[in-house]
């Protein structure tokens, strides 16, 4: 059996004129002025009170129950009243209501019982001057049998937050007009591009030099952004001094880099590095592309003079340098399952074993001849998801000169993968960030032909921009 509850609002009124509003007179209490500002003069009711916008939905609004019926007391005020029209509208049904002028009349408006979703609006048609006040509404509210509240939508599943990041070159900054805004506006992580590399930060042995990064990140910092370090040990963009032997003789005078010696700069360029950004950048990629396609280690003055151990080494220094930060391992080519993905798994553990890994970044530069499936970056996210550690999406950009076809086509194939990308992330809740490399094609180090960005060279969103947005919000 259902039994009828009888909700009465407390003493709410409202004047309600169409087009113009006025306000409600003599001890009547109007609603919130901002409640006024519908122009076609409709109020609805949610949560057991009127309010002029929004709907009542069974079993939200109205906790589990829902309305069958509605009373409300009208009146007509003001002085040209003569042919004005007021109207009741439950579920999208008019009904024409007869106010009059001076006194007050009730009306019950029933809804139809097998409608889930319920509105109430009233309506007015009337000169300026005739206002159509509306006393102490009451819903009459039914529990849930009679009107269950309505059945849960089939919702994809909820979207954990994924934090949008760009690399940035400082100097196009100030070169390519537009080029700040736009970042400022769409993202809210910043990776330099070059400016934290070790041949800019330590152009001479144990000269470290600032400057530039400084005003970097100081920048980022003051939009409110966050800075992902990118990079402190890395084969490429070292300085000459230590990768060219006959400079290294003449600047250091200590004749050929041993094991012991570049241990020791190494963790000296570590330390010096985080600690002086300590505060502004939380999260490091200490290593950089330690692995080869074929999943051995990479060739280059970090393995060649120290060996495999480099990689933990350089963990080690820097958990003991800046406790607190986020340590991550960035690789290339290793975003679907391959023989590279396999080792940079098995390195990842060890160093997750010792707690010194926080997260493992995934380049994605991607050739969109040859685009990674949806299903392998899924399920090779999936995997090193359970090594509980934080998945970003590093620096995807999609090349698109090797595609055949026109511009429009070729954006249209690139805008597939950086969705299926950004799908594949948002259905790992691990995979916490998404950072594209560079924001326009005005700027890439692939050159102009490879246009791989969301944004044209005019700065202007392309297909991949929406079609990222979709995918990060689940595809
Ligand atoms: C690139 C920069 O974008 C170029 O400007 C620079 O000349 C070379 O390095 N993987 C990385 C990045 O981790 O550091 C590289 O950045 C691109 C590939």
């Amino acid at each position: 059996m259902t039994r009828a509850l009888r909700l009465v609002v407390p003493l709410v009124a409202l004047s309600v004129a169409w087009p113009n509003v006025a306000s409600a007179a003599g001890g009547v209490r109007p609603l919130p002025a901002s409640g006024f500002t519908e122009r076609a003069g409709s109020v609805s009711v949610s949560g057991g009170r009127l309010v002029l916008r929004g709907r009542a939905a069974a079993g939200t609004a109205m906790s589990g129950t829902s309305f069958e019926a509605v009373s409300v007391r009208v009146r007509f005020a003001g002085r040209r009243c003569r042919g004005a029209r007021a109207m009741a509208v439950v579920n999208g049904r008019a009904r024409v209501l007869q106010p009059r002028r001076g006194s007050w009349r009730t009306y019950r408006l029933a809804s139809a019982p097998s409608l889930r979703r319920r509105t109430f609006a009233l309506r007015l048609r009337a000169g300026h001057r005739c206002r159509l006040l509306v006393r102490r509404p009451v819903l009459h509210l039914v529990a849930g049998r009679t009107f269950a509240p309505p059945a849960p939508r089939p919702s994809p599943a909820p979207v954990h937050t994924i934090e949008l990041g760009a690399a940035i070159a400082w100097r196009n900054v100030s070169a390519i007009p537009g080029y700040a805004d736009l970042f400022l506006r769409h993202f809210s992580h910043m990776t330099p591009e070059n400016e934290l590399k070790m041949n800019a930060l330590q152009p001479r042995r144990d000269t470290f030099d600032f400057v530039e990064a400084d005003r970097m990140v100081d920048w980022a910092v003051a939009g409110g952004k966050q800075v992902r370090g990118h990079t402190l040990v890395f084969k490429h963009q070292t300085p000459g001094w230590l990768t060219n032997p006959s400079l290294t003789d003449q600047l250091t005078g200590e004749g050929d880099l041993d094991r012991d010696k570049l241990l020791s700069i190494m963790r000296k360029h570590i330390t010096t590095v985080m600690r002086h950004y300590a505060g502004r950048i939380r999260e490091w990629d200490v290593v950089n592309e330690p692995l080869r396609p074929d999943g051995s280690y990479n060739p280059g003055i970090w393995l060649d003079t120290i060996g495999p151990e480099y990689v933990e080494e350089a963990f080690r220094s820097a958990r003991a340098a800046v406790p607190d930060a986020r340590l991550c391992l960035n690789e290339i080519g290793a975003e679907v399952p391959n023989r590279l993905a396999d080792a940079l798994f098995g390195l990842v553990e060890r160093l997750k074993a010792q707690g010194l890994i926080d997260c493992v970044g995934f380049q994605m530069h991607v050739n969109a001849a040859t685009p990674p499936a949806l299903d392998a970056l899924q399920s090779n996210l999936q995997r090193f998801a359970t090594l509980g550690v934080d998945l970003h999406v590093t620096e995807m950009d999609v090349n698109v000169s090797q595609l055949p076809g026109g511009t429009a086509e070729k954006f249209a194939v690139q805008a597939r993968i950086f969705g299926d990308a950004a799908t594949a992330c948002s259905r790992v809740p691990a995979c916490t960030r998404f950072t594209t490399w560079g924001t326009t094609d005005a700027s890439t180090w692939l050159g102009p032909e490879a246009q791989p960005l969301p944004f044209d060279d005019a700065l202007a969103p392309k297909p991949a921009w929406a079609a990222l947005q979709r995918g990060l919000a689940g595809g």
